[in-house]
């Protein structure tokens, strides 16, 4: 059987001869973003060039948890299928003109999904993926947004929501910013995989590196401009939480340095 690394290093390797690397930014803001000030682009493009060597990194931040069984109840019962409803930067064909036809994600979910929280200044159907809020008062999902608005380094949180993995996830970059440091955060909420399934890989080497978290922390962080990302998937259930939105450059760079002291002698890369 074909192993993980080099099931996704084919992966990095299609998608990055099909996809220019200089269609997108690789240190930069998102598309279109007109509402950053100069300020906050230079303090973003110091922070940049000083975790430019950051894949992804463990976060010092504690261990976020749930109760299982409560929680896929209310799973199985309300999350949906996470198709396309528009084009973005990451894929720029509309449903006819897609490249992979039938199979894009216009048409196959690659995920189930459930929105926790969304902001009042834009409204959730401005999302490039179907996105359903959840609309119940239970405590794991209060607690979970609190933790967020606690832990995170967010200037402006846009949505936190949960996806969970239906097939395998084809190296990408989010529509989000494209800073060459860290700028995604996410939590491994569950994931019944004996060992890691999801990578990311710098661009320029295409090398995949397996988030491979520590005992102590499931919040990770990871560059969307220069890795890109993706999963293997081998039919077990995991469940992420991803959290949109502007981040802090003062709060990162923060806890980007208190993570780095506490997690570089177990980074599975060299920084
Ligand atoms: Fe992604």
């Amino acid at each position: 059987m074909i192993d993980k690394y080099t099931e996704a290093r084919d992966l990095v390797h299609k998608y990055l001869n099909k996809n220019s690397v200089n269609e997108f930014l690789t240190d930069g803001p998102r598309h279109g973003a007109n509402y950053y000030t100069q300020e906050y682009l230079d303090r973003m493009y110091t922070l940049s060039d000083k975790y430019k060597n950051v894949q992804w990194l463990p976060l010092d931040i504690p261990k976020i948890e749930i109760n299982y069984e409560e929680f896929i109840e209310i799973w199985d019962k309300q999350c949906h299928d996470v198709v396309r409803v528009r084009s973005d930067v990451a894929e720029p064909w509309t449903k006819e003109e897609h490249p992979l036809g039938p199979l894009s994600s216009w048409n196959i979910p690659t995920f189930s999904g459930l929105h926790l929280y969304h902001t009042d200044l834009l409204s959730i159907d401005h999302n490039s993926f179907a996105s359903k809020m959840y609309t119940g008062k239970i405590p794991m999902f209060e607690r979970l947004v609190d933790q967020v608005f606690t832990y995170f380094p967010m200037h402006t949180v846009i949505s936190i929501f949960i996806w969970e993995s239906q097939r395998l996830v084809y190296p990408h970059r989010d529509r989000s910013d494209y800073w060459k440091c860290p700028t995604e955060f996410r939590v491994m909420l569950h994931d019944e995989n004996p060992e890691s399934t999801l990578f990311v890989a710098d661009t320029q080497t295409r090398e995949p590196v397996f988030i491979d978290l520590p005992e102590d922390t499931n919040s990770f962080c990871r560059s969307n401009g220069k890795m890109v990302h993706g999963s293997v998937y081998k039919g077990k259930r995991k469940f992420i939480l991803c959290l949109a939105g502007i981040q802090h450059s003062k709060k990162s760079d923060e806890l980007f340095e208190r993570s780095l002291n506490k997690y570089k002698d177990q980074l599975n890369y060299k920084l």
